[in-house]
């Protein structure tokens, strides 16, 4: 099925994500990684934006092999280029090895983490400061989207984005609520649509129009083949930032097919 994304006299190139998690591929070995290229690279090409983000140990593998249709992801990345900071890995290192996309701010980050807005804020601001993608993660647990404050907590989350971008062009958000990640639960396209369309209101109030028109937000949660036309549908649904579906080729292509012209 063909979504078209126009607002105004701007259209939005639909993005999809792989999140490959803590996952090789199907398996725990850099064979299950070639082998996941592979079928990536034998599967239908994209007609829209499409990144993948293998655990950082495989980027190299990855960004050098996979067809440059998909662009290689890291899933974390730290503020500082270099220095006596454990187990992290800087923007600089990134890009000398073609790696110019991050995910920022998912949920599992936070939540296993401790990641703070705080941070999320700094890192932002230095791949800003580096011309590096970033696709921030914001979302809501359940009890929110229970209580009906949802907003009430995305905002926060969003505000460590808006106050650390000056270079729209490089940044899309991904829209995961917290409760639909891993769980089978997708949001209903009515509740994902209206999230979407809350929180572009709420860049157009903050930011701009011309900003709120222009990024793109990507829903994730429990995004699979099955569903992803239904949620494709929604105006303000600019694409999905997919786990599990992710790690099969075939089903990741039913995902990001959902936006063939
Ligand atoms: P899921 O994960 O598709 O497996 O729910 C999405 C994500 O966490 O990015």
């Amino acid at each position: 099925m063909a979504v078209r994304r126009t607002c105004m006299n701007l259209a939005r190139t639909p993005i999809v994500g792989g999140n490959w998690k803590l996952n090789a591929g199907n398996g725990v070995t850099k064979a299950s990684v070639v082998d996941l290229v592979s079928a990536l690279n034998a599967a239908k090409a994209p007609e829209c934006d499409v990144y993948v983000a293998p655990p950082a140990i495989y980027l190299d593998l990855v960004a050098s092999t996979v067809s440059p249709a998909f662009a290689t992801t890291s899933q974390n990345v730290y503020f500082q280029e270099k220095g006596a900071f454990t187990g992290e890995n800087s923007c600089e290192m990134l890009q000398d090895i073609g790696v110019n996309w991050t995910l920022i701010g998912h949920s599992e980050r936070r939540d296993y983490f401790g990641e703070t807005d705080e941070l999320l804020g700094a890192k932002i601001a230095k791949c800003q400061s580096v011309g590096m993608n970033v696709a921030a993660c914001i979302g809501e647990q359940k009890e929110d989207r229970e209580a009906g404050t949802t907003m009430d907590v995305l905002i926060p989350q969003l505000k460590a984005i808006t106050d650390n971008v000056s270079d729209w062009s490089k940044i899309v958000i991904a829209y995961e609520p917290v409760w639909a990640i891993g769980t089978g639960l997708t949001a209903t396209p009515q509740q994902a649509q209206d999230t979407h369309a809350d929180i572009r209101s709420w860049l157009a109030d903050t930011v701009s129009g011309e900003v709120a028109d222009a990024v793109r937000i990507q829903y994730g949660g429990s995004a699979n083949a099955d569903n992803a036309a239904s949620l494709a549908a929604g105006p303000d649904i600019d694409g999905f930032l997919a786990g599990g579906a992710s790690l099969k080729a075939d089903s990741f292509a039913v995902i990001y097919g959902t936006f063939d012209k």
